[in-house]
């Protein structure tokens, strides 16, 4: 294994989309940031310099951070943000995991701009498990405000009403030709004949996004870089913090095709912002004339949850799937957003998040640090309950249900193997949640609409290929189940990776106690950990 060096030195950059140009935090001047390569278990250290007039943070999204807590990035979970003029020393192995992952700013709505690629590559010598693409490209996609997007959510915050939405979208830092604007859009040049392997990335804020190829079916071969069996799929379906590995067969003689990203709306919320596309070019075109096709909503919500149901680990005899067949903890968590009275905000009400009726507020101090040392009194408590205080009809419509603020963990002790059924509820309106896990994978074992049948249900389980993600979408009005193990110390934030219900306290954490051997510890914290 080898070791690879980054610096990372957060600047202001001003940046230029949808005919309007503002001043963004970039990481190196760039957006999306620099991408970061690796092999399976190497070394990776970053250098972290701030120079912007922002705290921040950097998390490594779906990296497993084994025994490395102190590298996971987010802001007062496991580290107090890096002050203006301060730095840091990111240093994490890649044990075990190869595949595509993002890296993003941890802390407030920062990762809007401040996110980019983590390539990850077989042990030299080690072949994919699918044939060898002529090449390899990254297609990330992001989300942009017009406005100062930390602005948007400090207004929101003090408001109590729901933050403003994106103007547009861009893939790969662009946004596409817009109507009045002088932009451009990413161009994918391709040869006839050959494969390329695609490495998607979702670095939207607040869009689960559908991805399409005009004329091209996409063969998935990877998720959240685990492999999957392959499948063909017209179109793609991505969850805020979801990557996709799929190869695209470049089978026609030649021509322009676009392609198009599109949120998927399954609420109330209206959306007039703005698509992003980019075109695929066929080598030896002459014309400039472009095939397009129709991208969902149309039955946008079948085929979000066809992709989703289509999806199966690879199970192969090099990649097997060992999902924990017995559970130790068997949890429910109702997530959903509601209201609460507030006396400062405009209508006397905020809009809010929670798990089992928790909001979580932010701690001050970094909570992993609190554990560390045995000072998680007046930080948080352990006692975030393991299912709702009072079962209700989680999606029978309205529910007019009280939310508690706290700071609460679940604690787990190591190599305890935990399953989560997510509720998702419509307490408000049935809204669909990408839910994250830090420090693990786990395993998606089932899913299904409506409220979950504690006995038809988990009947259905598939224990033998089932998925295997860091993110996984809880379907509107619908429930996902999951199953990891905790074999890793440290505590592990777990939340909705829409960042406005992650703002609103639709999060919470997992404390994992260390185990009896000493290569079962968090070791302890390293020098240049930022203090609060
Ligand atoms: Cu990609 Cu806690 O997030």
């Amino acid at each position: 294994a080898n070791i690879r060096r980054y610096k990372f030195n957060v600047v202001m950059k001003n940046m230029t989309k949808l005919c309007s140009t503002k001043p963004i935090v970039t990481i190196n001047g760039k957006f999306p940031g620099p991408t970061l390569y690796a092999r399976e278990d190497d070394n990776v250290i970053v250098n972290l310099t701030n120079n912007v007039n922002y705290n921040i943070t950097i998390h490594w999204h779906g990296v497993k951070q084994l025994r490395t807590g102190w590298s996971d990035g987010p802001a007062y979970i496991t580290q107090c943000p890096v002050q203006p003029g301060g730095t840091f020393v990111y240093n994490f192995t890649l044990t075990g995991q190869r595949g595509t992952l993002l890296w993003h700013a941890h802390i407030s709505w920062l990762r809007a701009t401040v996110h980019g690629a983590i390539v990850i590559l077989p042990k030299r010598g080690v072949p994919y498990p699918f044939p060898r693409p002529h090449t390899e490209k990254i297609i990330v996609f992001g989300e942009w405000w017009n406005s100062d997007v930390e602005a948007v959510i400090s207004q929101s915050t003090q408001s109590g009403l729901p933050p403003n939405i994106s103007d547009g979208h861009t893939i790969n830092g662009l946004t596409g030709q817009v109507p009045g604007c002088k932009s451009r859009g990413y161009t994918l040049h391709v040869e006839t004949g050959k494969k390329y392997l695609l490495r998607i990335i979702n670095a939207a804020v607040n869009d689960e996004l559908f991805f399409k190829i005009t004329g091209h079916n996409l063969t998935v071969v990877e998720v959240d870089a685990t492999y999957t069996k392959p499948f063909d799929t017209e179109t793609l379906f991505l969850g805020p913090g979801q990557t996709t590995n799929a190869i695209l067969t470049a089978n026609h003689p030649q021509g322009n095709f676009l392609m198009t990203i599109s949120p998927f709306m399954d609420t109330v919320v209206p959306v007039n912002n703005v698509t992003a596309t980019a075109i695929l070019r066929y080598k030896y075109t002459r014309t400039q004339s472009l095939k397009s096709s129709k991208i969902p909503p149309v039955n946008a919500t079948s085929i979000a949850l066809g992709f989703s149901d289509s999806l199966r680990s690879l199970n192969s005899p090099d990649y097997p799937t060992n999902v924990p067949l017995k559970v130790d903890h068997s949890l429910f968590f109702a997530i959903g957003v509601g209201v609460n009275p507030c006396a400062t905000c405009i209508n006397g009400t905020k809009t809010i998040a929670d798990i089992n009726n928790v909001s979580f507020v932010m701690p001050t101090v970094a909570m992993l640090q609190a554990h560390y040392f045995n000072k998680s009194e007046g930080v948080f408590t352990d006692d975030f309950p393991g299912r709702p205080s009072t079962p209700f009809n989680y999606t029978g419509g309205l529910s007019n249900l009280q939310t508690k603020n706290g700071t609460k963990v679940y604690r787990l002790q190591f190599n305890a193997t935990v399953q989560v059924i997510i509720q998702g509820t419509s307490v408000i309106a049935p809204e669909s949640h990408p839910t994250h896990l830090h420090g693990s994978n786990f395993f998606v074992i089932g899913k299904g609409l409506g409220n979950f049948d504690p006995i038809k249900d988990p009947k259905k389980f598939n224990l033998v290929d089932p998925v295997e993600r860091n993110t996984v979408s809880v379907p509107t009005a619908g429930w996902t189940a999951i199953r990891f193990i905790a074999d890793n110390p440290g505590v592990w934030f777990f939340h909705c990776h829409l960042e406005v219900h992650t703002s609103w306290g639709l999060k919470m954490a997992f404390l994992v106690e260390d185990g009896n051997d000493s290569n079962e510890k968090l070791p302890p914290p390293p020098s240049d950990l930022p203090i609060c």
